[in-house]
């Protein structure tokens, strides 16, 4: 497994790689590795030749107030997990080095980065399509996979490498669950012992939804009253959103629903490190299917 920190070298192998006529499939990421990660790196190794990660805790996504410093870095354990998955190359700049001093150019996808976690994170989205754009321009892959647990994040990339029409498929891969059904993240570890257990009431809710889906219910405001009841039932759960949105737009639904609706929760939990103001924000998220829609036979 090769290992590079300049951009300039890994734009000069994407271009011996591409003319090899290989395929680059690329999976972006801020390290801290863990199996969701490494069921990109899987669902990457399907779609092309070469399985590329990148490593890189992106300063330009975290606000004034968020935990940028304290972001787990664990490097030679990523790179392991990345050698013993058959990652091919590792991208990993240094955190200084990857913006040039004095950059001043920025990505941003207008609308779709406006609700949801654009509410209570002004900027992050920016943050994402710039260091997403940038991480393009330098390895040139065909492919690039993301998580479909941070699902606007994917959906304002789609939308992104549409407009700016990058010759890039935008692979999602399904959510990866720990046993008890919390997502996968990073930020788990940094959860309080209790608060780790009642992180399970964001999945909870989620079934919650889909039950009252299967049994019927199709007005959004009564999904929404019995995921918030759920919810309501960790007191440690201080909820930032739940919300049902088109899962294109993410526009607010329609009362009644007629189509697949997301269901985002996004709620922070008590940080094991403690200390006033130390919370650590969770999301999760499903597509909800209120009239499923029949095929019509061919005629
Ligand atoms: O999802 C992430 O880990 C980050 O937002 C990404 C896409 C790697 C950009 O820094």
């Amino acid at each position: 497994m090769q290992v590079v920190e300049e951009t300039r070298r890994l734009q000069e192998r994407a271009d011996q790689v591409r003319v090899a006529g290989r395929r680059i499939a690329l999976v972006p990421t801020m390290g801290a590795l863990h199996a969701g990660h490494l069921a990109l790196v899987d669902a990457a190794r399907a779609k092309a030749d070469e399985v590329w990660v990148t490593i890189f805790v992106n300063p330009t996504q975290f606000g004034p107030n968020e935990d940028l410093e304290r972001y787990p870095r664990p490097r030679e354990a990523d790179l392991a997990l990345c050698r013993q998955r058959g990652v091919d190359l590792v991208f990993a700049p240094s955190e200084p080095g990857f913006y040039a001093p004095g950059h001043q150019t920025w990505v941003q996808v207008s609308d779709l980065t406006q609700p949801l976690c654009g509410q209570g994170r002004p900027g992050h989205f920016r943050g994402v399509t710039t260091v997403v754009t940038k991480l393009f321009l330098a390895a040139k892959p065909h492919v690039a996979v993301f998580g479909e647990k941070d699902f606007q994040q994917l959906a304002v990339l789609r939308r992104m490498t549409r407009d700016l029409n990058f010759d890039v498929e935008v692979v999602g891969a399904p959510i990866v669950r720990e046993d008890d059904g919390v997502a996968l993240s990073s930020r788990n570890r940094h959860l309080a012992p209790e608060a780790r257990s009642q992180a399970r009431v964001l999945v909870g809710s989620l079934d919650v939804a889909e039950r009252a889906v299967r049994e019927g219910v199709s007005r959004g405001s009564e999904i929404l009253a019995r995921v918030r009841a759920e919810l309501a039932r960790a007191p440690l759960a201080c909820v930032e959103y739940a919300e049902l949105r088109d899962p294109d737009s993410l526009e607010t639904c329609p009362e009644a629903l007629s189509g697949p609706a997301l269901l985002a929760l996004s709620a922070d939990f008590p940080s094991a490190e403690g200390g006033e103001g130390a919370r650590v924000r969770l999301i999760d998220n499903r597509v909800l299917y209120p009239h499923p829609h029949r095929q019509e036979p061919p005629r």
